[in-house]
Formats: C-alpha cells, structure tokens, sequence
C-alpha cells in the first residue's frame, strides 16, 4: 500500500506502452462524407432536393404578395404625367444593382424572402426633382418610400402612384430621426429655391446638416447606399470658369445665401466623414440649375419666373444688367445622372448640368420665342451674393458615369411650359402632350 502512494512509475511505464496511435488516412476527410453519400441512396435524395428547390425559385421568382398580378408592381404612371422625352427613356442597364441581403451586408432578411426590386427612400419625394427620381424607380420596379414634409412638395406630385404596393408616403421632417430598412438613401429634402431657403435660414442650414446627419445615421445603421443631391451653390461665385469638382469655392459664409450654400458644404462634409470614418456608402452630386415639370411656381427661380410671367402677360424680370450666365438642365437628364451615380462605383463629387451656357437675356429670349413674342423684359437691381457665372464642366461624369445631357432647353422648354399652363389656367389639352417631345 505504502509503496503504491510513493511509487506510481509503474502505472505510467504500462500505460505509454500500450499506447499505439492509429495510422494515419490523410484522405479520410475527403473520403468519409463521399461514402456516407454514396450509401443508402443518400446522395439521390440530394439531388431530389436540388431539383425541387431550383423548380420553385423558377416559378416564384419575387416576393409578390399573392393575388396582385406582376404589372401592379411596375410602371402605373399615366402618360398625361410622363414627362421624359423618349429618348431620355433610355435602356441604360444599371450592373451594380443589388436587392436585399447583398446591398445590406447584415444580411437581415431571411433566404426565402430574397426581393429583386430594391427598397428605396427618397426624402423630399414629393418636390420637384424628388417626384420625377420617384417616377423612374417605380418604373424600374423597385419599392419607393417618399419621406417628406411638403414644405415645398406636393402630394399632387406624387399622387399617381396612391394604391401601387410599391409606394409608400410618410410625412416627416428629416430633422428628426427615422429608422426604414432601405437598401439605398436619395437624399433630396432640402428647399432649393432662394425664396423658400431664405424663408427660415435657421431652418434651412438645420435641415442641411441635421437632417442629412439623420440620414447618414439611418444609412450606416442598416447598411444603405447614400447620395447626397449637393448643389453648385457649394462653388459660390466662381473664380475659376467652368467649374470642375476639384474647385473649392468662393463662399461667402455670413452672407443671406449662406445657410444653403454653407449648409450644403457641410452637407458634403458629413458625407464624406461618414464615408471615411464608419464606411459607410456615399455618393455625392452636385446639381446645376434644373428646370421642368413640376417646378413650383413663382418659386423665385429664373427659368420658373420668365415662364409664369409670360403665360401670364407679365413682363420678364430679369435682375441686374441680364448679362450673368447659368446653364439650364432639364430635369430628365439630372434624373438619370443621379441614378447612373447611385448604381455606379464612384463616390464622386459629380457636376451634374448641361454645360450650355446662356445668359438672363439670352434666355428671356427663349421664353418669349416658346410663350409670347412680344413679353416684355424689366430690368430689376440685382440680388446680393448673385453669382456671376455658373458653368458645369461634366468631364468627370461623362468619364467615368457615361452620363451627359441630351435634352436642349428649346426641346425640354415646351415640357415644362405645357405643365405651367394646365396649373396655372388648368388647360388640360396642352398638359396631356408634355411627353412627345425629344431632344
Ligand atoms: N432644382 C435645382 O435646380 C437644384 C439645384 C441644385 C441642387 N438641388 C437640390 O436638389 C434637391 C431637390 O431640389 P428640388 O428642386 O426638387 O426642390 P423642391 O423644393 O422642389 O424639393 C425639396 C423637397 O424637400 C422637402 N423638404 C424640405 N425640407 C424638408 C424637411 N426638413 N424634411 C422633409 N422634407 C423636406 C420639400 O417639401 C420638397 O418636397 C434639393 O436638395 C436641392 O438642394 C436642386
């Protein structure tokens, strides 16, 4: 007994000896599950499985609600309300896009409810540029959810798509926090014209900063893409004529466009911060002066103003001495720069405008030729920070977007001009042709 507790070298000798490790199979990894499929038909019923899987994606290819049938779910835009000349229709074929559980690398949503469409928010949806976005989404076949405050939208602009499952509308201001599962952010909501940014400049530089931070918070939290619509506005008055992105401005920061011009600076600023620092996805546009359909009216603007003065045998108040520059672009060529940026693989700053350049005059000239030969021009003293020049250079976009302008303001003019008189006299025949135009 007394040697067993002193002595134990015995017991370990015994065990070490009769230790002999089995030979090693190095294929055994491989091997083993291949026989285990191989025995008792196994690997039949696996097959079996394939094939019925892959017949049912093939038949339910979407997440369709049962009982809508597949046309409900796309284009429902009357033609009266399309205002896209055909050739800006066009078939561009976005290769980047992604649907759930790809864009969103949190991977939220179960296997079996895999949609094709994206979800999509546009906040300011219900504005000027914002409705037209919201058009071509839902004819793409994506699910848009318009988050709006209608301080300068309109339902009205949106209405046409009220009772399609795949519009949403949710009055919101931005500055307040949201939480949607979306796969990408246009973040549009913002006033554009001087009268209404002006209106509230706190307000304003509020919604440029706390309302994009909203959206920057929302897009890092679920794993969205995010564009941001900047604005030319952010160059200021140039001292370098065409503006390229690489210019950095000439901004007066205490001026009374400031809290636009500054609030969009810093709009960019907080893009790209959250880009760089919690990578999130971002893309950046800065939009030169648009116009079409949709416009508000009397929103201070100038290609607005000339038009609704004319229908309205008024005379075309041009500020200072008419000679300053700006480019016009019609809204369905913004239109697809945006989309082109969001699908594409660039960040950005992109300039998107038509790089036409045409003076107050000169325009004037424009609109007395499409509305009224013998409107008369007025000459008012100019607005302050006015700036003198505004000129894009697209080289950027057309490089590496493929995007540039193909609407001519004497082509895009007409659209826009048939829409104003059906609002403003309500003339319902000159509205239903807005979309025969082209380029
Ligand atoms: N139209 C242009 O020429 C132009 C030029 C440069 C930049 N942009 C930018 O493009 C965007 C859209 O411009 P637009 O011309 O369609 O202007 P818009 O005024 O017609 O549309 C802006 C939309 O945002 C909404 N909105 C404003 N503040 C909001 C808030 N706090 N919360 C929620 N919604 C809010 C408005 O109700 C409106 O529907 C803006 O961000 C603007 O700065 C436009």
């Amino acid at each position: 007994m007394g040697s067993e507790l002193i002595y134990r070298g015995h017991e370990t000798q015994t065990a070490s000896d009769s230790y002999s490790p089995k030979p090693v199979k190095p294929w055994a990894s491989v091997t083993r599950p291949i026989h285990y499929l191989l025995r008792e038909q196994r690997l039949l019923f696996v097959l079996v499985g394939i094939a019925i899987a892959t017949l049912i994606f093939t038949i339910f290819p979407t997440s369709r609600p049962p009982g809508v049938p597949r046309h409900h779910l796309t284009t429902t835009i009357p033609d009266s309300i399309t205002y896209f000349p055909i050739e800006t229709q066009n078939k561009f074929s976005y290769p980047h896009r992604v649907g759930f559980g790809s864009a969103n690398p949190t991977g939220k949503i179960p296997l079996g409810l895999k949609r094709k469409g994206l979800r999509i928010v546009v906040t300011g949806g219900a504005g000027f540029v914002g409705s037209h976005l919201v058009d071509r989404l839902i004819a793409r076949g994506d699910s848009v959810i318009v988050v709006d405050n209608f301080f300068t939208g309109r339902k009205e602009n949106v209405m046409h798509h009220f009772g399609n499952p795949n519009f949403e509308l949710i009055r919101h201001d931005v500055v307040e926090p949201l939480l949607l599962e979306v796969d990408q952010i246009y973040h549009l909501a913002c006033p554009a014209s001087p009268v209404h940014y002006k209106f509230n400049p706190v307000k304003t530089i509020k919604t440029n900063v706390v309302g994009t931070l909203n959206m920057l918070g929302l897009a890092k939290r679920v794993g969205a893409r995010f564009l941001l619509t900047s604005t030319s506005e952010v160059y200021g008055d140039p001292l370098q004529h065409p503006q390229k992105e690489t210019y950095w401005g000439n901004v007066n920061p205490i001026g009374v466009r400031s809290c636009y011009d500054e609030g969009k600076r810093t709009a960019e600023t907080l893009t790209m911060d959250y880009h760089r620092g919690a990578g999130v996805e971002v893309r950046i546009a800065r939009i030169f002066n648009t116009y079409g359909p949709r416009m508000c009216i009397d929103d201070g603007r100038v290609v607005s103003n000339f038009v609704a003065q004319a229908l309205r045998k008024e005379p075309l108040t041009v500020y200072g001495d008419g000679k300053q520059t700006r480019s016009f672009q019609y809204v369905s060529d913004l239109v697809e720069g945006l989309m082109r940026l969001m699908e594409g693989e660039h960040v950005g700053p992109f300039n998107l405008g038509n790089p036409g350049e045409f003076t107050m005059l000169e325009l004037a000239e424009v609109v007395q030729e499409t509305i009224d030969p013998n409107a008369k021009i007025e000459f008012r003293p100019n607005t302050e920070d006015d700036p003198h020049k505004r000129k894009p250079d697209i080289s950027r976009a057309k490089g590496l977007l493929g995007w540039e302008p193909k609407v001519s303001l004497r082509k895009g003019l007409p659209l826009m001009v048939s829409d104003f008189r059906q609002r403003i006299f309500g003339d319902h025949k000159e509205g239903s042709n807005a979309n025969n135009a082209s380029s």
